[in-house]
C-alpha cells in the first residue's frame, strides 16, 4: 500500500498544560507476532481497567498504518468505530473491573521505510518504538505514562530467523508443533518490570552474539550479550568492555544495579539515530557498537563507550523512572546525557583527560545548541508546545538538559547530588514523572543547598529558551587592595517568549596573580580565604563581588570550566587572554583564551573593510600557539584542542550577517598561517607524535594520534604553499600503511583537505581496501562531501556520489554521509552564489520526505539560521525553504520545522 498521508488541515499542536492523565490503565500486554516480511500477524491481549481519576468515557487506542482483523472484549466480539487512524471503543464494561481486550492487527516489515514500528533491516527483524512507534505495531494507549508488564512470544521461520530475542527473560522456547508449522520455531519472553510501551523491542533474525558473565556487588549474575550480524564479532570487544564498565560504574557512583538477568545490545545498520534504550534490549546503530582497531577512529571508540553508557544510564534513568509526557523528554535525556559524560569523565586516569572530554562537550553545546537556541526552532529545555515530537530529540533536550542537571550538581556538590539521586529513586521508582518531581528531589536531598533556596528561579532553565548572556568586568582598587567583579545578565527574546526572567547562573571564578598563580579568594565579609576557585551564584539581573586581600592587580578567569551554559561578555586585553593560556589552573578557561584570541582574529578579519587581509595572525599569537605545542608538560590531546581554530559556524554565531564564504577565507588563511609559521614546531610535533605502539583506545595515545593529525594536515597545508612534494608524499605512504584508522583516515584526509593531486589515488586506493566496510565507506563518502571547496568543485562531486553503486539513500547512515556532510557541515560549499547548494538541499529534504520524515525533518533544519545570512543568500535560501514548504503532503516532521523557520 503506498503511504499516501491524510489530506492536510491545520497541523494538531499538542500543549503541556493540556496534560491529563490516561481514561484507562493497561495491566498487562500479551503479544503474539508471527513474524513474516510481507504480512506480520500481531496477537495483543491486553488487560485494562478504568482510571478511577477520570470521568468515564471512551476508550481511544493510538494506531498508524495497521491493518485491523478483530477485536475482542472479554472474549466476546465488540463494536467499535474509527476515528482517523484512532480506534474508539465505546461500549466498554462500566464499573472499575479489569476487562480482557483482545486486537489482531497485521503490518508490512518490509514495506517500513521510516523505520518506526517494526521493519526489516537486511533480512533482519528490527523495531523502533520511541517515541510514538508502537502505534505502528497495534493498537494502543500509546503515551509514556501507561507502564503495563509484558510478555511476549515470537513465531518464525527457524532457518531465516534462528535467533528471536525481546525484553526481559526468555522463559520458554522451542520448535512449533503442528501443521503448517514445518520449520517454525518460537520464544517467548517476560519482561519483569513495567514499562510504557516505547520500551518495547523485539529482534529477529540470524546474528550471533560475543557472551560475558558479570556478577554483581550483589553476588547475582548476569550475561551481558553484544548481538551482531555474522562476520562482524571481530568488532564487538570494545563495546562489551564499554558495556561492563557501564554496568560496574553504575552501581560504583550511583549505586545502581543492573535489574535483569540478561542484557542484550543487538546492532543494526539501518537507524534514525544513535541508539535506543529498549528494557533489557538496547538497539544500536552499528555506528555505536562495530569497532576495531582496523575499520574505526578513536572518536569512533569515544562515541562508542559514550552511547553504550548512555543507552545501559537510561535503564534507571528513563525506564525504571519514566517521563510522564513527551514535554519531559530531557528528564530522561538531560540526566542521562549527563551521566554518560560523567561516566567518560571518570574512566579518565587523569585531570587533563577529564579536561579534554569537558572541552569536547562544550565544544558541541556552542557549536550546535547555542545555535539551535538563537534560531527558529528554540525552545525551552521542557518544551511548551510541539507538531511532532520527533522533532524535539534535540541538542537543547539532551546537550541543554545536561547542563541543567550539572549546575544542580554544582549547587548541591557531588555527594550532595548522590543523595539527590538516592532521594529520587526512593521517590519515584515505577513511576513517570516530571522535571519539577527531579529538581524538587535534589533540592529535598539538600535542603540547606542555594539550590533548594533558589529552586523556584533556577526552574527557569527548564522553562525559557536561550541562551543568557553574562557581562562581566572587573575592577581593581590598588588603595583598598580590593578586586570587584560585576557581573550581569541578560536573554534574548526567542519564538513565542518576548520578556525572560533572570536565570540563576552559577560562575565559578579564579584570579590570576601576575606569575600566574591562583590567588587564594577571600570575598569582604569572610574572616579568611577559602579556596582558589569561588562559585559565584547570580541571581539578579546585576550583582558586583568584592575580593579583599588582593595584592596587585589580578587576571581574572571567570566561568571555570563553562560552569553555566551561557555566552561570557567580558573585556579581556590580549595580554590577560595570554596571561592565561599561559598559566591558567583551570584547563577549561586555559583552552578558552586560545579560543577568544583566534576568534578576536577572525572576526576582525572578517569585519575588515575590502578584501580579506592575507595575515589575519601576528607573531604574538603565533607564539603562544607554538609555546603551546612544544610545552613540556602539557598533554597531546590538550595541545590539540588548543591549536585546533574554532569552527566556521562558530564564529558565524559571533556575528550579526553572515558571509560563509568570508568566514571560510578567512579561516583558511589562518589555518594556512599557522601551517606556514609553526612549519618547524608541526615537523617536531609528527616526529615526536607518530609512533604509539600496538593500538590502544585509551586519552593518552589518543591524545597523541590526534595531535599527530593535526600536525601531517598541518605539513600537508605549508607543503600546497611551498611546493613541497616531501610531506604529501610521506602522507600517502602513511594512507597505505598505516596500522589502524585513525593514523589511515588522519593522513587521508590531510592529502583531501590540502586538495593535493595525490588525494585521488589515495581515496582510490582507500575504497579498494574497505569497499565492504559499510561504516568505513561512510567515512569515505563523508570526507568528500566535507572536503574544502575549490571553484565550486564540491556540489559537483556530491552529485557524483550520489550516483555511486555504494550510495543507498533509504539507509539512514549512508545519507547522512553525503547529504548531511555537505549541507549541515561544509558551509563554504553548500552556501553557493548560485543557490545550487540551496536547491539540491530542498530536492533531497523532499525526495527523503516520502519514505523517511525523521531523516528528512533533520535534514530540512540545515538552513535554520537563513536570517542571518548575507545577500544574496538570505534571499535564495528563504526561497528553497518556501520551496519545501509549498509542497501540498508534506510529513508533519518536515512542515513544523520549515513553517518555524518561515515565522515572522
Ligand atoms: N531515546 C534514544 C536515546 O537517546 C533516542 C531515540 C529517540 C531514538 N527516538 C528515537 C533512536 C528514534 C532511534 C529512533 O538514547
Ligand atoms: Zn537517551
Amino acid at each position: 500500500m503506498p503511504q499516501l498521508r491524510e489530506a492536510q488541515g491545520p497541523a494538531t499542536v499538542i500543549r503541556r498544560e493540556d496534560y491529563t492523565p490516561p481514561a484507562y490503565w493497561v495491566d498487562t500486554v500479551e503479544l503474539i507476532f508471527d513474524l513474516d516480511p510481507a504480512k506480520t500477524r500481531v496477537l495483543n491481549r491486553m488487560r485494562l481497567r478504568r482510571n478511577p481519576d477520570v470521568p468515564a468515557q471512551a476508550l481511544r487506542l493510538d494506531g498508524d498504518d495497521l491493518n485491523l482483523a478483530r477485536v475482542l472484549v472479554n472474549g466476546q466480539g465488540c463494536s467499535f468505530k474509527m476515528d482517523g487512524s484512532t480506534l474508539v471503543l465505546e461500549s466498554l464494561p462500566e464499573g472499575h473491573e479489569p476487562f480482557e481486550l483482545e486486537i489482531f492487527t497485521t503490518c508490512a516489515p518490509e514495506k517500513n521505510t521510516q523505520l518506526m514500528g517494526l521493519y526489516v533491516s537486511q533480512g533482519t527483524f528490527f523495531t523502533q518504538c520511541e517515541a510514538e512507534g508502537f502505534r505502528r505495531i497495534t493498537y494502543f494507549l500509546d503515551r509514556p505514562d501507561v507502564m503495563a508488564s509484558y510478555t511476549v512470544t515470537l513465531r518464525a521461520d527457524k532457518a531465516r530467523y534462528p535467533v528471536l530475542l525481546s525484553n526481559g527473560n526468555l522463559v520458554e522456547s522451542g520448535d512449533l508443533p503442528g501443521p503448517g508449522n514445518e520449520g517454525r520455531h518460537f520464544a517467548k519472553w517476560v519482561d519483569p518490570h513495567k514499562k510504557p510501551c516505547y520500551l518495547f523491542a523485539l529482534v529477529a533474525g540470524n546474528l550471533v552474539a560475543r557472551e560475558q558473565r558479570v556478577r554483581a556487588r550483589s553476588g547475582q549474575e548476569h550475561l551481558l550479550q553484544v548481538y551482531v550480524r555474522q562476520g562482524d564479532m571481530d568488532k564487538t570487544e570494545h563495546a562489551m568492555n564499554s558495556l561492563i564498565h557501564s554496568v560496574i560504574w553504575d552501581e560504583a557512583r550511583f549505586g545502581l544495579p543492573l535489574d535483569l538477568e540478561r542484557f542484550m545490545i543487538v546492532a543494526t545498520s539501518d537507524f534514525n539515530m544513535g541508539a535506543m534504550e529498549n528494557k533489557g534490549l538496547n538497539i544500536f546503530n552499528t555506528k555505536y557498537v562495530l569497532a576495531n582497531s582496523a575499520t574505526a577512529t578513536d572518536t569512533d571508540f569515544a562515541n562508542i563507550e559514550s552511547v553504550v553508557g548512555h543507552e545501559y544510564f537510561h535503564n534507571w534513568t528513563g525506564n525504571r523512572v519514566t517521563c510522564r509526557d513527551w514535554f519531559q523528554l530531557s528528564l530522561k535525556e538531560g540526566l542521562t546525557v549527563f551521566r554518560d559524560q560523567e561516566f567518560s569523565m571518570d574512566l579518565c586516569a587523569t585531570p587533563s583527560a577529564r579536561a579534554v572530554k569537558r572541552i569536547e562537550d562544550v565544544r558541541v553545546l556552542r557549536t550546535a545548541q547555542f545555535p539551535e537556541d538563537a534560531g527558529p526552532m528554540a525552545h525551552p529545555v521542557r518544551p511548551d508546545s510541539y507538531v511532532e515530537i520527533n522533532n524535539f530529540y534535540t541538542v537543547t533536550v539532551y546537550e541543554k538538559g545536561a547542563e541543567v542537571v550539572r549546575m544542580q550538581q554544582t549547587l548541591v556538590g557531588r555527594e550532595g547530588f548522590r543523595r539527590g539521586m538516592d532521594l529520587y529513586f526512593q521517590r519515584h521508582d515505577g513511576q513517570a514523572v516530571t522535571c519539577d518531581d527531579f529538581a524538587q528531589a535534589i533540592a529535598d536531598a539538600n535542603p540547606d543547598s542555594d539550590l533548594a533556596r533558589l529552586l523556584p528561579q533556577f526552574k527557569r532553565w527548564y522553562s525559557q529558551a536561550g541562551t543568557p548572556r553574562v557581562h562581566a568586568s572587573g575592577h581593581y582598587d590598588a588603595a583598598t587592595q580590593r578586586y570587584t567583579l560585576t557581573l550581569s545578565q541578560s536573554c534574548e527574546a526567542t519564538p513565542g517568549q518576548a520578556e525572560k526572567q533572570p536565570f540563576v547562573i552559577p560562575v565559578a571564578v579564579g584570579l590570576l596573580d601576575a606569575q600566574g598563580q591562583d590567588l587564594a579568594l577571600q570575598l569582604v565579609g569572610e574572616t579568611v580565604p577559602a579556596g582558589t576557585t569561588r562559585l559565584l551564584v547570580l541571581t539578579e539581573p546585576q550583582h558586583s563581588y568584592t575580593f579583599e586581600g588582593v595584592a596587585t592587580e589580578p587576571v581574572p578567569s571567570v566561568l571555570r570550566g563553562f560552569s553555566a551554559p551561557v555566552l561570557l561578555d567580558m573585556a579581556q586585553s590580549d595580554a590577560h587572554l595570554l596571561h592565561l593560556l599561559a598559566h591558567d589552573s583551570d584547563p577549561f578557561n586555559r583552552w578558552e583564551a586560545g579560543q577568544r584570541l583566534a576568534l578576536r582574529r577572525a572576526l576582525a578579519a572578517i569585519r575588515a573593510e575590502g578584501p580579506a587581509p592575507t595575515a589575519p595572525l601576528d607573531n604574538a599569537f603565533l607564539d603562544a600557539m607554538r609555546s603551546v605545542l612544544r610545552h613540556p608538560a602539557l598533554d597531546a590531546a590538550f595541545k590539540e584542542l588548543v591549536l585546533t581554530l574554532p569552527a566556521e559556524s562558530y564564529i558565524a554565531e559571533q556575528l550579526d550577517v553572515v558571509d560563509p564564504q568570508r568566514i571560510h577565507a578567512v579561516r583558511e588563511t589562518m589555518r594556512q598561517q599557522l601551517a606556514n609559521a609553526l612549519f618547524d614546531d608541526w615537523v617536531w610535533a609528527w616526529e615526536q607524535h607518530k609512533d604509539n605502539g600496538a593500538y590502544r583506545p585509551e586519552p593518552v595515545s589518543t591524545g597523541r594520534r590526534a595531535l599527530a593529525g593535526l600536525a601531517l594536515g598541518m605539513l600537508c597545508l605549508a607543503a600546497r604553499d611551498s611546493g613541497d612534494t616531501v610531506w604529501p608524499g610521506k602522507t600517502y605512504q602513511r594512507v597505505k600503511d598505516a596500522d589502524n584508522m585513525t593514523d589511515r583516515f588522519n593522513a587521508l584526509s590531510a592529502l583531501v583537505v590540502s586538495g593535493h593531486a595525490l588525494a585521488r589515488d589515495a581515496l582510490a586506493r582507500f575504497h579498494t581496501l574497505f569497499k565492504n566496510e559499510a561504516l568505513v565507506l561512510d567515512k569515505w563518502f563523508a570526507l568528500q562531501a566535507g572536503a574544502p571547496d575549490r571553484g565550486g568543485n564540491v556540489l559537483p562531486a556530491v552529485r557524483q556520489l550520489l550516483a555511486h553503486p555504494d550510495f543507498h539513500l533509504k539507509n539512514p547512515n549512508r545519507a547522512r554521509s553525503v547529504i548531511f556532510s555537505y549541507c549541515n557541515a561544509n558551509p563554504a560549499a553548500f552556501h553557493r552564489e548560485d543557490a545550487a547548494g540551496y536547491v539540491f538541499w530542498s530536492d533531497r529534504v523532499l525526495e527523503i520526505d516520502t519514505f523517511n520524515p525523521q531523516v528528512a525533518s533533520r535534514l530540512a533544519r540545515a538552513l535554520d539560521r537563513w536570517k542571518k545570512l548575507a545577500e544574496p543568500y538570505r534571499s535564495a535560501a528563504r526561497e528553497a525553504i518556501a520551496r519545501v514548504a509549498a509542497k501540498p503532503d508534506l510529513s508533519n516532521d518536515v512542515r513544523e520545522v520549515v513553517t518555524r523557520s518561515l515565522a515572522d
